[in-house]
């Protein structure tokens, strides 16, 4: 079975002992890809530079709304230029965020519009983080999409209702699942999965964050994807390497991905 891990933050320090043997470990696991993902311009210029490193890597640049209100002037610019690089084949993650609040909201809608339009202009899809926001984000997306035309992309380690996954399939968006799903109380999750077509789910870790069950309190790494996809096929009902197949190529055709690392 392979699997492709579409979201983690392999900059984090946390990995920065072990970062060749976490990636040994995914490999081992059936990981075949990794994407690793900024959320500001030092992390996305890491994320580059992990891609360039690690051939089974590719990178995601962008500033996450928790981190819109930090950066400096020009900041925006320079993602711009990153996200051009051959390496990157995502924008993000860009979204919004009521949870932590860290940002006044305008500017994170300005900050999700500004990374709408560099996805549109580069070509490449964008990672969409949303947190306590579900019903801003669709609404930021149909409004943007309206006026500008869709852009390919994903909902990140999804948390919110089957409506609000059912509303982001219509806007031609993939969901992607963490290790969330295999929580005990994330029922609503586990709902919204059942209602995302098989041609539109994606796996991921969010590494080093919130690792899956049966490693939940342990720093969380690509390997343990395969927990998470094995969790995400019981629910939708299929087989673990139906499910494995099906959300590999979805990735593969998202990122425009090559078939090997
Ligand atoms: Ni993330």
């Amino acid at each position: 079975m392979t699997w492709i891990d579409t979201h983690a933050h392999l900059d984090d320090p946390r990995f920065a002992a072990d970062l060749p043997a976490a990636l040994a470990r995914a490999a081992a696991a059936g990981v075949a890809r990794v994407l690793t993902i900024g959320v500001d311009l030092a992390t996305s210029r890491a994320a580059v530079r992990l891609a360039e490193a690690y051939p089974q890597l590719a990178a995601v640049v962008g500033i996450q709304p928790n981190h819109a209100a930090e950066a400096a002037p020009g900041d925006f610019e320079q993602v711009v230029e990153l996200a051009r690089h051959p390496r990157v084949v995502a924008v993000g993650e860009t979204g919004l965020d009521r949870h932590w609040d860290r940002a006044p909201f305008a500017l994170q809608l300005d900050f999700f519009a500004k990374h709408l339009a560099l996805a549109r202009a580069c070509g490449k899809p964008v990672v969409v983080h949303c947190r306590e926001a579900e019903a801003d984000v669709v609404e930021a997306l149909r409004a943007d999409f309206a006026a500008h035309g869709p852009v390919a992309g994903v909902m990140h380690s999804f948390s919110g209702d089957a409506a609000t996954a059912v509303a982001c399939v219509g806007l031609g968006l993939h969901v992607s699942f963490a290790g969330m799903l295999t929580y005990k109380t994330a029922e609503s999750v586990r709902a919204a999965a059942k209602a995302v077509p098989l041609d539109r789910l994606l796996v991921e870790t969010d590494s080093p964050y919130l690792a899956p069950v049966p490693m939940r309190g342990k720093r969380n790494e690509p390997a343990f994807v395969a927990h998470t996809g094995a969790a995400l096929a019981g629910v939708v009902g299929v087989s673990v390497a139906d499910l494995a197949a099906a959300t590999t190529a979805n990735a593969r055709r998202l990122f425009g991905l090559p078939p090997d690392a």
